[in-house]
Order: structure tokens, then sequence, then C-alpha cells
């Protein structure tokens, strides 16, 4: 195959800057700031979307997009099928990634911490505010598992379509929230130059300890 040259793709980054004292000691609060900037901007469709990365029971790092779907002082939350590949990952390695990036606003967030599963009520809360199309794709899909034809789970929604006509749905135990607790958040913000700010903060003794990063 011939070569696909793509070093003429850049783009000078200009838009703003990032300070340590803009971070003010605590980052899920300037991670709440960025993650508000970037909902409201016109032009970020799915600003919850990040990669998940986890290190894979074939010792593999993998990263795949998951939406976050709540963030308290504790940590980020989403949800997915805990026998998926993403969830046995975690069961044997809990400590993950994850990382949003939010080109319009030329931002960047990092996170490494450590995943467990919500609460089973937390998990069945959610799962009743969704959608019962969503709820029932969730009980249909093995998740990660190999499937010879879309016609497979197809078959299997129609069939549950009718059975729950008149019946709420109940969340799947193989299906649920985790809950990644961060020990280190770090914050991107493109510059001019490629000499980008980035400020990294590690959880240490139950503080957060802020230093700045060369780009
Ligand atoms: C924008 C976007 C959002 C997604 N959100 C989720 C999600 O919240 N939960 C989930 O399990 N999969 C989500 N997916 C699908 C995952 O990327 C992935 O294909 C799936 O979880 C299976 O991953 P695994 O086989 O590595 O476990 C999303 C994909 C995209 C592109």
């Amino acid at each position: 195959m011939k070569k696909e040259d793509l070093g003429h793709l850049r783009k000078s980054y200009d838009k703003s800057t990032l300070e340590i004292t803009d971070v003010k000691n605590d980052p899920m609060e300037f991670f709440k700031l960025w993650l508000a900037e970037a909902v409201e901007h016109p032009d970020i469709e799915e600003a919850n979307a990040m990669s998940l990365a986890t290190l894979g029971l074939d010792d593999f790092p993998k990263a795949r997009v998951v939406l976050l779907k709540a963030f308290t002082s504790e940590g980020f939350v989403f949800y997915t099928n805990y026998q998926s590949e993403k969830g046995m990952a975690i069961d044997h390695h809990c400590k993950v990634g994850l990382s949003f990036f939010w080109p319009a606003l030329e931002r960047q967030v990092i996170v490494k911490g450590e995943a467990e599963k919500l609460a089973p009520e937390d998990s069945d809360a959610y799962f009743k505010s969704r959608p019962v199309g969503s709820q029932l794709g969730a009980i249909v899909s093995d998740q990660s598992k190999i499937i010879s034809d879309r016609s497979i789970i197809e078959a299997k929604l129609e069939a549950l379509e009718i059975q729950f006509e008149n019946e709420v749905p109940k969340r799947p135990e193989h299906w649920g929230g985790y809950l990644v607790k961060p020990n280190c958040i770090e914050f991107w913000q493109g510059r001019a130059n490629r000499l980008h700010d980035r400020i990294r903060c590690q959880l240490q003794s139950g503080f957060w300890n802020l230093e700045r990063l060369a780009p």
C-alpha cells in the first residue's frame, strides 16, 4: 500500500490558557467547569463521550468510547455490560484510564483511577431512567460475544418487545455502572508552537498535589 502522508494536517492552538491557580486544588470542581463549557459549546457533540482504557486478560491495553453518565467528588460513572470485554478486564485489573478530547476547545482531560461496580440499587435507578428501547437493548446484547448474524439480536429484541408490552423491564444483573475513583487527573490546554499547558493533579494522602508538566 502506498504511504498515506498526513504531515500536512496541522493546527495551531490558541484558544485559551491554563494555570495551576485555575484548578484551585479541586480538580473535580474544575472538571465540572470544563465539562459544562464543552456541553454548552455549539461545535461539540457528545461532550460526555470518553475513551476508557483497560488492561485486558490478554495483557493488551484497549481503549473504547463510553459515555460519562454522572460524576461526583468521588469519581466518574459509566454504564456497561459487566460480562463484556471491558467488564472482564476490569474484574481482572481495576486500574483504568479515561480521556476526554474536546477539539473545539483545544482541551483534553486524562484520568487514571480505579473502577468499582456501583451499588445494585444505583444501577437499578439509572436503568429505570432509560428509554425502554435502551433497556431492552441492554437485555438483548451479550456485549462483546461473537454472533453469526445481526438477525439473532433483532429477533431477540422483537420477542422482548412483545413480552414487555405491558411490563416494565428489570435491569439484568450483568448490566450496571462503574465508578472510576481518580488518583490522577491531568488537564491539557492547547497552546501556540506546541507549548501546551498541562496541569497534573495527583491524590496524595487525601490531598490533591498540583504540578505543571512540560508539553
Ligand atoms: C459515542 C459512543 C458512546 C458509547 N457509549 C457506550 C457506553 O456508555 N457503554 C458501553 O458499554 N458501550 C458504549 N459504546 C460502545 C463501546 O465503545 C464498545 O463498542 C462496547 O462497549 C464494547 O466494548 P468492549 O468489547 O471493549 O467491552 C459507545 C460507543 C460510542 C462510539
